[in-house]
This record gives structure tokens, sequence and C-alpha cells, in this order.
């Protein structure tokens, strides 16, 4: 006899699947409680719906078997106030052969599915019945569980940092979430782009249909057109059969735009018609599709740059950037560094094997002191490396890469091997001054308090060094016809 399928998706082996039988005539009870106990099953016999609601409120119950003909209240009304109880427990509903109304009725009031009594004959339809019935509530909940990992997996608390940087991204992502509004999120890469998205649909009322993602950068511009908006059957050479683009997927849901500065003016047009209009046309096709679908787009890119020299239609812009969040990027709010440390921690250690119980206080340092140009991501990858190759212990000054120890970085990178004719020694630190400084300024964009600032030089004696080697011609020329920075429109 093939093992019943169980109903306990946290544990399928510590409990048999629970039905629950309800009829007024002994008789029925002890038929299907016989046939069923065969199978495995745990049964609970009710002569009445009261009797088997309070077993459903009072137990865990995976299936329910019930008579539609009772004293007091009925099968149908029985099934409707156990949904009540529990929207998922399925229910089969008992009826005679000559109602074929009472089976549409029970289908109407949520049954899973009727049996026709009497059923001597049937027993192996009886059987079948109840073993799908169990399995449809096993897929259920593990349905069920499954979105709440999800969810959970993109709430709030899993975007971690305590920064004030960072809260005031949160906060933003927690007025805006619920409402419908396209949101384009800004920030260096590595930085939390794609989790903020993910943090906004699963805030949001649409968190329980899809999130679809596209990264536009990574897809040729020949094929993007169709990956995003889908094509007809032969609309072009390779395309034998209609295929389903991601906005006609999204529908209901969120459509998530990565890499959006990578996406080609042809293209450009087109997604500023969809949001516009909320309809498109699949390639190949003049007939319009109608959707209903949020946009979240992220860059790394200076948009307000690309919109200058006019690789980024302007109006798009204007039409993604009604939401504006920018992610900050790690070297701003390094008080988050131990805490994301922490977090790597914990996620790692089990997912890789490993017992790395934490980070000493010098090597937190040198990353304190690290400027974290791959940001988070940079951080995830490095703890991950560690702890793979540490394996157990406090990770320590020694478990980082060299640039992390101190006054390493120049030397091993810049210094050149003093052969056995020498060096110019004044060329090579003039020649190492000059490449800091520009990496300062265009890291900054040219601004000389903040890359006086991450040199460690005061002001003056920065512009001095550019003065002296003439460095402001390298700086990116000015257009005096161009719009005001973002964030002030
Ligand atoms: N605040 C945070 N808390 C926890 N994990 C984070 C946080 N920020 C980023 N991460 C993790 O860092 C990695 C990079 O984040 P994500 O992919 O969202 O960055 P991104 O800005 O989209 O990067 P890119 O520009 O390269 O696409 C991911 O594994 C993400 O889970
Ligand atoms: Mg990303």
């Amino acid at each position: 006899m093939r093992a019943p399928p169980s109903a306990v998706a946290e544990d399928p082996t510590l409990r048999r699947s629970h039905v629950l039988i309800v009829d007024d005539e002994e008789l029925y009870r002890r038929a299907l409680e016989r046939i069923l106990v065969r199978c495995g099953y745990t049964i609970t016999c009710a002569r009445d719906a009261s009797e088997a609601l309070a077993v459903v409120s009072a137990e865990p119950v995976d299936l329910v078997l019930c008579d539609v003909r009772m004293p007091g209240i009925s099968g149908l009304e029985l099934v409707r106030q156990i949904h009540e109880v529990d929207a998922d427990l399925p229910c089969i509903v008992m009826t005679g052969y000559d109602s074929v109304e009472h089976s549409i009725d029970a289908l109407r009031a949520g049954a899973f599915w009727y049996l026709h009594k009497p059923f001597e004959g049937s027993l192996d339809v009886v059987r079948r019945l109840v073993e799908q019935a169990i399995e449809h509530r096993r897929l259920r909940t593990e349905n069920r569980l499954l979105q709440n990992q999800l969810r959970s997996r993109y709430r709030f608390d899993n975007v971690v940092g305590q920064s004030a940087a960072l809260r005031a991204v949160l906060d933003l992502v927690d007025k805006v979430a619920d409402s419908d509004s396209t949101v384009l999120i800004t920030g260096e890469s590595g930085t939390g782009k794609e989790l903020i998205a993910r943090a906004i649909h699963y805030n949001s009322r649409r968190a329980e249909r899809v999130l679809v993602s596209l990264n536009c950068g990574a897809i040729p511009e020949e094929l993007l057109e169709s990956e995003l908006f889908g094509h007809v059957k032969g609309a072009f050479t390779n395309a034998v059969a209609h295929r389903e683009g991601r906005f006609a997927a999204a529908d209901g849901g969120t459509l998530f735009l990565d890499e959006i500065g990578d996406m080609s003016p042809n293209l450009q047009v087109k997604l500023l018609r969809v949001l516009q209009e909320r309809s498109f046309e699949p390639v190949g096709s003049s007939k319009p599709m109608r959707v209903d679908v949020r946009v979240i787009a992220a860059t790394n890119q200076n948009l307000e740059k690309a919109i200058r020299s006019g690789a980024f239609r302007e109006d798009l812009f204007y039409r993604l950037n009604v939401i504006p969040i920018e992610v900050p990027p790690l070297r701003e709010r390094k008080e988050d560094l131990p805490l994301l440390v922490q977090h790597f921690l914990d996620r790692l250690n089990p997912e890789k094997a490993r017992k790395v119980e934490g980070v000493s206080a010098a090597a937190l340092e040198r990353m304190l002191e690290h400027d974290w140009p791959g940001n988070v991501r940079e951080l995830e990858n490095l703890i991950e490396r560690m702890v793979v190759i540490r394996g157990e212990g406090v990770l320590d000054v020694s478990d980082l890469p060299a640039q992390f120890r101190r006054g390493a970085a120049a030397s091993d990178a810049t210094v050149p091997n003093l052969g056995p004719g020498g060096v110019d020694f004044n060329d090579v630190i003039d020649r190492l001054e000059t490449k800091l400084i520009l990496q300062a300024l265009d890291r900054t964009g040219w601004n000389k308090n903040q890359a006086a600032r991450l040199l460690g030089l005061n002001r003056t004696t920065l512009i001095e060094k550019i003065k002296k080697k003439g460095l402001e011609s390298q700086a990116p020329v000015a257009d005096p016809a161009a719009p005001p920075p973002f964030g002030v429109q």
C-alpha cells in the first residue's frame, strides 16, 4: 500500500495526516474510518457540524469529509464556517446519488470535491480523492511558507544598517512602498539597489504578486525589445512561436529594470510610451496590450551626465524619477560596517559549513579604514573568502588581503623595483602624487574640499599642487546649458 502524503510541511516525519469525518449516521462514519485508517491516516469522527467545528479549532486537521444533510447546520454551511477558521482546509462533501444540485452547491460553497453515497463500489475513488485533497493541502501550505520566507527575506529588517544615511533611505521606502509610483534607485555599484527594490515590492500592495527583474545592461539591444515586450510568431527570423515579454509577465506586480542607463535611445522611447500609456505592442504586432505594472528602475550611472551627452532621454528620466532614492556608498556610512560583517558571518557560516566566530578589533579597524569602492558587495565577497579560507576562529589582520594591511596599498601597487640603476626618486613620488590627486578629484566630481579630505591634505595645499602640476586642464568641461543637478527639480 502506498503511504499517504503527509500534510505537515514543517516536519513530514512527525505526524500522520489527520482526517475529520462528519456524519450523523454512525454506519457511514465507521465505514469511512475503516477505509482511511487502513491507508495510514489519523481519524477523528464528529456527529454534527458543531462537534466538527470544535475539532477544527482545537487541533490541526488536514482534510474534512462531511455529509451534506445533517441535523442542525448543513454540510454546506459547515464548509463555509470551516473556511472562516482555515481558508486552505480542503473539505469533501458527501451527497446522495440523486442530488446533482447538492454536488454543484458543494463546489460553490468552496468544497474541494464531492463524493456520492453510498460508496461501497468505489472505494478506490474515495482513497484517491482523499489523497489528492491532502496533497493539495500540503502544496498550499508549502507555497504559503515559501511566500512568507521570501517576503521576510526582503522585509526591512534584512536591509542591515543603523546609519542615519541608510535609515533615511528606509524611511523613504516605507513611505513610498504602498504607492504605485515609479521609483528610480541610484547609487554606486554594490550599494544595495536591488535589495531596496525588493524591499519596496515586498512591502507594497503588490507583494502577493510577482516581482519580475530585467537587467537592461546584460542583454543585447536587438533582444532587449522582445525581452521587454514579447514577440509574435514570425516577428523575426528566430521567432518560431509567440513569446510573452517581461511587461506582460509582471502584470499586476512589479517590474524591476536594472541598469536602466544602458538602454538604447530607441528602446527608451518605447519604455516612455508604456509608462505614459500603460500599453505596448509586442514585437511584430500592432495590437496594443494593456498592463498594470509598477516600474522600479535602478542605475549606477550618472544619468544627469548621460542626459547632457544625449545618451539618456530627459523626458524618460523625469517619468522614472517620480520618486528618486539614492543609496549611499558604504564609505559614507561606515558605522554600518560592523553590523554588515556580523550579518554576513551569520549567513555564511551555516551556508559554507564553517565556524568563524568573529573579527578581531585590529582587522575591523583596517576594514573601517578601507574605501570600499565595490561597496557592500565587496564586503560580502571579502567576508565569504575569509570565512571559507579561515574556516574557524577569529578573522584577523593576516586574513585580510594585502591592500588592507596598513601602508601596504600604495607601496605594493605602485613602487617600482629598485633595480641596479636605481630610480628617479622625485619623479616616482611626483607621479604617485598626481595619480592619487586625480583619483580623489574624479571620485568627488572635482569637489576640492571633499578631495582634500579624502587625501588628508588641507584644501590650500591641494589647490597649490593642482596648479603646480597643471591638473586643471584635466577637469571635465562644465556645460553652461546643463539642467540643474538632480534632486532640485
Ligand atoms: N544593507 C544591506 N544589508 C544586507 N545586505 C546588503 C545590504 N546592502 C547590500 N547588501 C548585499 O550586497 C550585495 C549587493 O547588493 P545589490 O545587488 O542590491 O547591489 P546593487 O546596488 O544592485 O549592485 P549593482 O549596481 O552592482 O547591481 C547583495 O548580496 C545584497 O544582498
Ligand atoms: Mg543591481
